[in-house]
C-alpha cells in the first residue's frame, strides 16, 4: 500500500505540491494521503478540503517518519531526511545538475528520490512537466506585473481627453513562459514583438498576433528537444546590437530567454537599459540564472536611470491556487506512471521517463547526466 505525505512547503512559499482535488485522485488510485497540518492554507486550500477528500491532516514528523512516499516542491532540509526510512520514495524539485551534495545526502540515507525538473520535455511526458505549468503561470504574471508597475495603458484608447498609442511590449525568448506573455500582452492590447533562437517558434509568435523579429546566423538543432543550444559570441553580439535598436522604443521588456542547465544568455546590457524611455519597466524571469539583462537583481525591483527592473524568481508562488492545482495534476500524471491498480509502486527504471527523473535509487545515482557530472571516472 502506498502512503504518500504532502509536506508543508517553507515560508516564503505560498503553492503546495498537491491539492485537495489531486490528493482525492490519488485516493481513487488506491493510495493514502496525508497532508501536513496547513500544508494548503496559504493556496487557499484549508485542512478540512483535505478532509473532505478522504485525506489525513497530520503533523510533519508523522509523514516523514510513516510516509513511503512523500512530496514537496521545495527541497527539505537534511534533519528532515534523516527521519525518513530507508527506502522512501521522495518526489521534489532538488536540482540535481546543480546541488551535487543533496544528491549525495540521498545516497547516503537510500532514499529514492525523482527531481521533477529532470522530467524529459517529451509529448509523452507534457502533462507531467512542472516546469512548463509553472513557466506558465510567470509568463501570465509577468505581464500583469508589466502593466501594473508601467505609468501608461497598454491598449490603445481614443477619448475625449485625447488618444493614447499602444505600449510596446518586447518578449525575449518564447518557450513556454515567453508564449504565454505574448498571449497575455496581447489580450491586453499591447504591441507585441518577440525575439528567439528556434525557427520553429516564429509560426506559434504570429499565430498569437506578435511580430517576429528574426537575427540572422542562429544556431538552431532539433535534436535539442525543444530547447535552444548555446549561440556564438559573435551572433549574441550582433543579437545584443539589434535588441538595443528595439528597446529604445518599448515600454515594456519581459525576459525569458535560457538554454537549460547553463547561464541565462545575457541580451540586454547596461547601456541598452540607459537607452530606453524613463519609467519603462523590464520583467527579468531568468534573474535566478543570472538574468537576461546585466542589471537585474535576484529577487530585487531596481531602478536604474528611470527604468524598473524586477528580477522576481518565484511568480508561480503569487497565484498560488492555480499554480498548485497545476503542480498537483503533473504529479498525478507522473503517478500514474508509478503506482499499479492496485495503489503500489513500483519503479520501473527502463521506462524513458522514469530513466530520466529518478535521481537516486537503491543506494545509487540512477540518472545518468547526475552520475556523469558527480561521478565522471566511473562512466
Ligand atoms: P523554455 O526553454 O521553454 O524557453 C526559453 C526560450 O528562450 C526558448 O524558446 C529558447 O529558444 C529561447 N532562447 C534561448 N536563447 C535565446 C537567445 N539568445 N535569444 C532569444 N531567445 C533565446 O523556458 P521556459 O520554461 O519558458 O522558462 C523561461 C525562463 O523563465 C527560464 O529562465 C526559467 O527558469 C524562468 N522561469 C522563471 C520563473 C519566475 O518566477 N521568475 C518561473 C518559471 C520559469
Amino acid at each position: 500500500m502506498t502512503t504518500a505525505g504532502i509536506l508543508m512547503e517553507p515560508g516564503f512559499e505560498n503553492r503546495v505540491s498537491v491539492t485537495p482535488e489531486s490528493a482525492a485522485q490519488m485516493i481513487k488510485m488506491g493510495m493514502q494521503i496525508c497532508v501536513e497540518k496547513n500544508a494548503g492554507t496559504k493556496a487557499s486550500h484549508p485542512d478540512n478540503q483535505y478532509e473532505a477528500a478522504s485525506a489525513k491532516a497530520t503533523s510533519r514528523d508523522e509523514i516523514l517518519t510513516n510516509c513511503n512516499l512523500i512530496y514537496s516542491i521545495h527541497p527539505v532540509a537534511t534533519t528532515d531526511l534523516d527521519k525518513m526510512k530507508a527506502g522512501t520514495v521522495y518526489i521534489s524539485m532538488i536540482s540535481p545538475l546543480t546541488n551535487s551534495s543533496y544528491v549525495e545526502e540521498l545516497l547516503k540515507r537510500n532514499i529514492t528520490c525523482l527531481s521533477l525538473e529532470s522530467i524529459p520535455r517529451t509529448t509523452r511526458a507534457q502533462s507531467m512537466d512542472v516546469l512548463s505549468s509553472q513557466a506558465t503561470v510567470a509568463g501570465y504574471k509577468a505581464v500583469l506585473m508589466a502593466a501594473t508597475t508601467l505609468p501608461k495603458f497598454f491598449p490603445m484608447f481614443m477619448t475625449a481627453a485625447g488618444s493614447i498609442i499602444p505600449s510596446k511590449i518586447m518578449i525575449l525568448g518564447a518557450g513556454v513562459a515567453g508564449l504565454q506573455a505574448i498571449a497575455t500582452a496581447k489580450r491586453l492590447g499591447g504591441v507585441v514583438e518577440v525575439f528567439d533562437v528556434r525557427a520553429a517558434v516564429k509560426e506559434e509568435v504570429m499565430s498569437l498576433g506578435g511580430k517576429f523579429i528574426e537575427v540572422e546566423g542562429a544556431k538552431d538543432e532539433k535534436s535539442a528537444g525543444g530547447y535552444a543550444v548555446e549561440q556564438t559570441e559573435e551572433f549574441l553580439q550582433k543579437q545584443k546590437q539589434v535588441i538595443h535598436d528595439h528597446a529604445s522604443k518599448s515600454d515594456v521588456i519581459i525576459c525569458t530567454a535560457q538554454i537549460p542547465g547553463r547561464k541565462a544568455p545575457l541580451l540586454i546590457t547596461k547601456e541598452t537599459v540607459e537607452a530606453m524611455k524613463p519609467g519603462s519597466v523590464i520583467i527579468d524571469l531568468a534573474a535566478s540564472t543570472g538574468g537576461n539583462c546585466e542589471v537585474t537583481q535576484n529577487d530585487k525591483t531596481i531602478n536604474h536611470n528611470g527604468v524598473t527592473v524586477i528580477g522576481e524568481s518565484n511568480l508561480p508562488s503569487t497565484m498560488p491556487m492555480d499554480a498548485s492545482k497545476m503542480f498537483g495534476k503533473n504529479i498525478i500524471n507522473l503517478m500514474k506512471i508509478i503506482v499499479d491498480k492496485e495503489g503500489v509502486m513500483n519503479i520501473n527504471l527502463e521506462d524513458d521517463i522514469l530513466k530520466e527523473t529518478v535521481i537516486t535509487h537503491q543506494g545509487q545515482i540512477s540518472n545518468t547526466r547526475v552520475k556523469a557530472q558527480m561521478q565522471p571516472a566511473s562512466v
